[in-house]
């Protein structure tokens, strides 16, 4: 079923609070998209990569070494199966704003952003300030209560519309780890319903239906049937599809909780309908299953209030991450309505009924400190807003090149998340599963030459097709990587 955008309940939002200026015209953007699958590919000029090339070899020889080096005792050389390591890794030194410097002295504008998390741009001086006091004082943990603990808490519950308590952990991974099984406690139901090309972390249950939809297991290696036997996807945007999911699911065990990505899989690369949030709601409500929004990547990026404050939805639960502690290690939580989340009390007094989590390094002061200090700042600065103009001007400016150059590529973004398709690999499916044969691989090196040439004009993007932009993004910064875009664009 395709549902129409429903202006009326946009005005309702409180746009000056929220990074979205405008929700975009999704049926547009997916024609768009569509034109690009159809359409001969446009890569970089063969006669131009080994330029692009050329700069990896003779201006990144430092970052080489150290890739080398990585090689030996690193499986793949990097430390995440989603890096971006197309020709070599770059080796980073300093974070500054929205620069990077690499180990060869290069400067890049960074539009990676560490994969999210620094939406007040990196290596924020007021947050740093604050946690190097607290290293002094008491060191980055203790193993006991800290005053942090309580105030990152309360600011989460302040601004989430669907947040009363909130339970700290490691990672969005974990974070998602422990809803599932939250919401598996509460419901006393079974399944749980992920949207196809979603990214929901690693964890067994979870790695199903990646990337592409209707794959399912196809990344599972390593992970037992029956981790994933009460997992399933559905079709992003197909609500009908859902519905006869929750209808079986009454014969056989229950559906404890749909999970999806308030923008759309993949941080919104499959964006939704304005009103796709709101039917999900009432769905999730007709057939007893809890909502869960994973705002890892739009949780105080897209607003204070998240993904659920600009859609006015409220989850059961929401899974939080990344700017969750604004760079810092350990960025993972739990947020949701107090009766289900009083099913995670901790500590040995606890008696009765809980789903277990918990983890030594969890709640540490360092990592409430600095979520703390970072929303704060995000409060203070109205970052979420800076960085949704900088993303508007970014998407905008890239259209404009895209039309003049006369190029198939896609460009738009929700706030400070800008999507650049140029090859369209992220937006194939299993519905046509001849042309992901015999096209994804020869598309996704597109995305990666793509990738690298951003990179050699002084430009870190994510895996080449995704842009977030921050509050040190300046109206100068941006029109400059508008012309290194354009220089880049030049060579297809
Ligand atoms: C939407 C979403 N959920 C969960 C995760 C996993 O979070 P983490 O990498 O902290 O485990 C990610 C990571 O990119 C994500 O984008």
């Amino acid at each position: 079923m395709i549902l129409k955008e429903k202006n009326e309940s946009q005005e309702a939002i409180p746009q000056a609070e929220y990074a979205i200026s405008k929700w975009h015209d999704t049926d547009e953007i997916y024609g768009r998209l569509k034109e690009l699958l159809k359409s001969p590919l446009r890569p970089i000029r063969r006669d131009k990569i080994g330029g692009v090339l050329e700069y990896f070899e003779t201006k990144c020889k430092g970052s080489r070494k150290i890739a080398t080096a990585a090689e030996a005792v690193i499986p793949g050389g990097v430390q995440h199966n989603l890096a971006f390591n197309y020709p070599f890794p770059l080796a980073i030194d300093q974070a500054r704003g929205a620069y990077l410097r690499d180990v060869d002295g290069n400067t890049y504008i960074d539009f990676l952003q560490a994969g999210g998390p620094t939406l007040l741009g990196s290596n924020y001086e007021p947050v740093k300030e604050k946690i190097k006091s607290l290293l002094d004082e008491c060191g980055p943990t203790t193993g006991l209560l800290h005053e942090y603990e309580v105030k990152l808490a309360e600011i989460i519950c302040k601004h989430m519309p669907g947040v009363e308590m909130f339970r700290m952990l490691g990672s969005g991974t974990e974070a998602v780890m422990g809803a599932i099984r939250l919401a598996r406690a509460y419901t006393g139901k079974r399944h749980v319903i992920k949207m196809g090309g979603g990214y929901h972390g690693w964890s067994d249950s979870m790695v199903y239906g990646m990337r592409i939809p209707g794959t399912g297991r196809h990344e599972a290696t390593g992970i037992p049937k029956g981790a994933t036997a009460s997992t399933e996807e559905s079709f992003p945007g197909d609500l009908g599809a859902l519905r006869r999911k929750l209808w079986l699911n009454r014969l056989r065990g229950g559906t404890a909780a749909v999970i999806v990505e308030p923008l759309g899989p993949e941080s919104g690369t499959r964006p939704v309908h304005f009103d796709y949030n709101r039917q999900l709601r009432e769905i999730c409500d007709s057939f007893g299953a809890l909502l869960i929004f994973d705002e890892v990547v739009t949780g105080f990026r897209v607003g204070l209030g998240g993904a659920q404050g600009f859609f006015g939805v409220r989850p059961d639960l929401t899974i939080f991450g990344k700017c969750l502690t604004g760079g810092y290690p350990m960025a993972g939580g739990i947020g949701g309505r107090k009766d289900i989340m009083m099913l995670l009390a901790g500590g040995l007094s606890a008696n009765g009924k809980r789903a277990f989590v918990g983890g030594t390094l969890s709640a540490n002061p360092l990592s409430c400190a600095a979520g703390y200090f970072s929303i704060q700042e995000m409060e203070r600065t109205n970052a979420p807003v800076l960085a949704g103009r900088a993303g508007d001007r970014l998407s905008r400016g890239l259209q404009g090149i895209i039309e003049r150059l006369r190029l198939p590529y896609v460009a738009y973004n929700q706030g400070s998340i800008v999507h650049l398709q140029t090859s369209g690999v992220l937006l194939m499916s299993l519905r046509n599963p001849l042309k992901v044969l015999r096209e994804a691989k020869e598309r996704k090196h597109v995305m990666e030459e793509m990738g690298a040439a951003y990179s050699a004009h002084g430009m870190i993007t994510l895996a080449g097709s995704r842009m977030y932009t921050s509050m040190a993004d300046t109206d100068d910064i941006i029109d400059e990587a508008l012309n290194r875009f354009e220089s880049v664009f030049k060579l297809v």
